[in-house]
């Protein structure tokens, strides 16, 4: 096959579930005769002190001829200056956009073993099982900005090709999992919303009677996502509401550390990164939890490399290290970053 990764480290913790992520790959490439070819590159603030640019040429290069891109985390108090022209953030989004990644995926499974470090009650979340995706590259975070110091502007732009894709991408998904599709917006208020419901409705009719299709007013939903969390099963909505409610999704299973994401496009390259930032008040101190990136690993199997049952095989390890115990101080355990996941990687050995 010889599909080529290239892997983004970055900031803070992000090297250090980074090269969790490579030992799991070299791992999967030997033990599947995969011949995975790995080449590491530059982003974020580590980018900018060493080329001055936050996403050089050489990494965006090198990233558009590879078959996925791994990213641990970018940014930090270093590069915090409010009036510096480039920031570190600007590299991922800049990578998204090229990379013409419309649609991330955030899958928030709840592991019965963290019920308890969840701060809500086990009984409302035990069944915790949904997927989120979230539009990535429309919307206000891309449209036309204006900023005075008495007057500012965001413009929120949809087109119905934008809105078609992602909502056939998470249609599909839905039909998979033998779910439920719910789409969220604020169709009582923003046109951009009732463009996405008419489309929505339009796509499921036509492509996907079979699929169970509701829509939610974004309020009630951020409520629902607390409250009853195990009535969704995959969820699909625009950029900056969908940012949101996946922050929100996270505090269901524990720890910022656990949960993994992929965004995929119309390009070749998916990218796959661990939810969670740099955690500068963590890093280099062996304290992250891998498992988000380790989960995003797995992702990466299946929507990039067609892997579906090495995915499975990298989901169940984390999960079956996660019963054992085998895990990091912020699920309750007492394994250091690389034992966390060495522990993944012994249990993909017990399946083989
Ligand atoms: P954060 O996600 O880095 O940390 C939030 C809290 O969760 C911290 O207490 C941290 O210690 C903990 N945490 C995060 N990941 C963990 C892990 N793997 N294991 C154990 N604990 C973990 O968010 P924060 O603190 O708001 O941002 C820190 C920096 O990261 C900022 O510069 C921010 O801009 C950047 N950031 C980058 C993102 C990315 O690269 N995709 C996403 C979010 C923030
Ligand atoms: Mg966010």
């Amino acid at each position: 096959m010889n599909a080529k990764v290239v892997l983004l480290p970055g900031d803070g913790i992000g090297p250090e579930v980074t090269d969790q992520a490579e030992k799991l790959i070299r791992s999967m490439s030997d033990q599947y005769g995969l011949g995975i070819e790995i080449n590491t590159g530059l982003i974020g603030g580590a980018a900018l002190d060493e080329t001055g640019e936050p996403l050089p040429e050489d990494t965006l290069a090198m990233c558009r001829e590879a078959d996925a891109v791994v990213l641990g985390a970018v940014g930090g108090p270093k590069w915090d200056d409010p009036h510096a022209k480039k920031r570190p953030e600007q590299g991922l989004l800049a990578l998204r956009r090229e990379l013409k990644l419309f649609a991330n995926l955030r899958p928030v499974r709840l592991h019965p073993a963290l019920a308890e470090i969840s701060p809500l009650k086990t009984e409302r979340i035990k069944n915790v099982d949904l997927m989120v995706v979230r539009e990535l590259t429309g919307g206000s975070y891309f449209g036309d900005k204006e900023e005075g110091d008495d007057f500012a502007s965001d413009s929120c732009t949809y087109t119905r090709e934008e809105v078609e894709r992602v909502v056939t991408m998470a249609a599909d998904m839905a039909r998979a999992r033998y779910g439920r599709l719910t789409m969220i917006d604020k169709a009582n208020v923003m046109a951009t919303s009732r463009l996405w419901r008419a489309v929505s409705a339009e796509v499921m009719e036509k492509k996907y009677p079979d699929v169970a299709y509701e829509t939610m007013l974004v309020d009630a939903a951020a409520m629902h996502i607390v409250a009853n969390p195990s009535r969704f099963n995959v969820i699909v909505t625009e950029n900056m509401f969908g940012d949101i409610l996946t922050d929100e999704a996270s505090v269901l299973v524990g720890s910022m550390g656990m949960l993994p994401s992929a965004s995929l496009g119309e390009g070749k390259a998916g990218l796959y990164e661990p939810i969670h930032g740099s955690a500068p008040d963590i890093a280099g101190r062996g304290l992250a939890n891998p498992f988000g990136m380790l989960g995003s690993v797995g992702m990466m199997f299946e929507y990039s490399l067609g892997m579906r049952e090495a995915a499975r095989q990298v989901e169940l390890a984390i999960w079956n290290a996660v019963s054992a115990g085998q895990c990091t101080l912020d699920i309750g355990g007492n394994l250091r970053t690389d034992e966390a996941a060495d522990a993944v990687i012994n249990q993909l050995g017990d399946i083989h």
